[in-house]
């Protein structure tokens, strides 16, 4: 069976191919990827109606470019995946739009995915998959949550943040540094100049005996040390107060994925999502869980921030454990706001 999957939910428009066969873990034919982060840039963040109009010009070329990567045509494809939500409704509406579209004249069925679930399936497209049960850390611009995962589509939230996201704290902090959109990679790339250690900042409900987060205040934390500093602040401090941040950002989301491993008694951990790609975060949580003698697996680097491939791998493992089944009645819908222990909601139509 190919999968075409279709990312849009955000600003980068992702598509590939997957070919899953029997019950092994599907393989990833071709991706492509087209990141609209310089055109937001000057704006500071993402501007909905512009990624919805980006997202249109490009979701064409990407697919015939995965097509002649793989070596496949259009008849080859079985599915159109897409992703249905969370995300802006504009952009998930052309991503929706267009597969049901090109489904219908392929005369496919198309099934809906949780972006989510996307991410937090893709390390199985790593050369060192992970095996069921784990827990999963997934750190995005939007989200930071652990959950339980037991099989395909069963998910159990055991803790979130209740304000900003690990990525929102590392995208605000980078604004207020005057780092560029986004702003993770950037702050990460000045704070391996500076001390971690300089600066003391909040490792918000750290001791607060439950599995969520805040990154709100930290955040607060920066703008006030910042402000500080003064107009004519030197480069070192800029680059000492980006390393503050990251460590205190990395310490919680360390400590908590511990405690998770500690309180469910799993001996694996997945990391899924653009934090994911931190190397601080990488380092410190190798070092943690090698020595409890856990279980560590990431999506290969080009796959933790948005991509198509992980939307056609979830809606492949989805087909293939059959807790999904692909409709052919054109109808869909998107759900920007979608949690994901709802992630059964039938599609609107059926
Ligand atoms: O998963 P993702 O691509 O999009 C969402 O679904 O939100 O995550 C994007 C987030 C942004 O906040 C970005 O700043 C952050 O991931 N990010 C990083 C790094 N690369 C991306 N944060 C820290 N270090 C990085 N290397
Ligand atoms: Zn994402």
């Amino acid at each position: 069976m190919i999968v075409l999957g279709i990312e849009s939910s955000c600003d980068e428009t992702g598509v590939a191919l997957v070919r899953s066969d029997g019950l092994a873990v599907p393989r990833l034919c071709a991706h492509a990827l087209h990141s609209q982060a310089d055109m937001h840039e000057a704006y500071g963040g993402v501007v909905p109606e512009l990624a919805s109009r980006d997202h249109i010009r490009r979701v064409i070329p990407l697919t015939r470019r995965v097509l002649v990567d793989a070596g496949l045509a259009l008849r080859d494809i079985d599915v159109v995946a897409f992703t249905r939500g969370p995300g802006l409704a504009g952009a998930l509406l052309v991503g929706a739009g267009y597969a049901v579209a090109l489904a219908a004249a392929l005369d496919r069925p198309t099934l809906g995915v949780h972006h989510l679930e996307g991410h937090l399936l893709s390390p199985f497209l790593s050369a060192d998959p992970p095996e069921f049960p784990f827990v999963a850390l997934l750190v995005s611009g939007g989200h930071t949550q652990l959950m339980r995962v037991d099989r395909v589509g069963q998910y159990e939230l055991l803790g979130e943040t209740i304000d900003d996201a690990a990525g929102e704290a590392f995208d605000k902090s980078a604004k207020l540094l005057g780092l560029g959109y986004p702003g993770g990679p950037a702050l990460s790339r000045l704070a391996a100049f500076g001390n971690p250690t300089a600066f003391d900042l909040p490792r918000p409900l750290l001791h607060s005996g439950n599995l969520d987060f805040s990154f709100a205040g930290l955040k607060t934390a920066v703008m006030t040390q910042f402000r500080r500093l003064g107009t004519n602040v030197c480069e070192q401090s800029r680059a000492d107060l980006a390393a503050a941040t990251q460590a205190a950002i990395v310490e919680v989301l360390v400590k908590k994925s511990l405690r998770a491993l500690k309180e469910t008694g799993l001996r694996r951990i997945v990391v899924a999502g653009g934090v994911g790609a931190n190397a601080v975060l990488r380092a410190q949580l190798d070092l943690a869980c090698a020595q409890r003698g856990v279980r560590v697996h990431y999506p290969e680097p080009a796959l933790c921030t948005d991509n198509g491939a992980m939307i056609a791998l979830a809606a492949a493992m989805r087909l293939q454990s059959g807790c999904a089944a692909a409709s052919r009645d054109g109808a869909f819908d998107v759900r920007p706001r979608w949690p994901l222990d709802r992630i059964d909601l039938p599609q609107s139509g059926n």
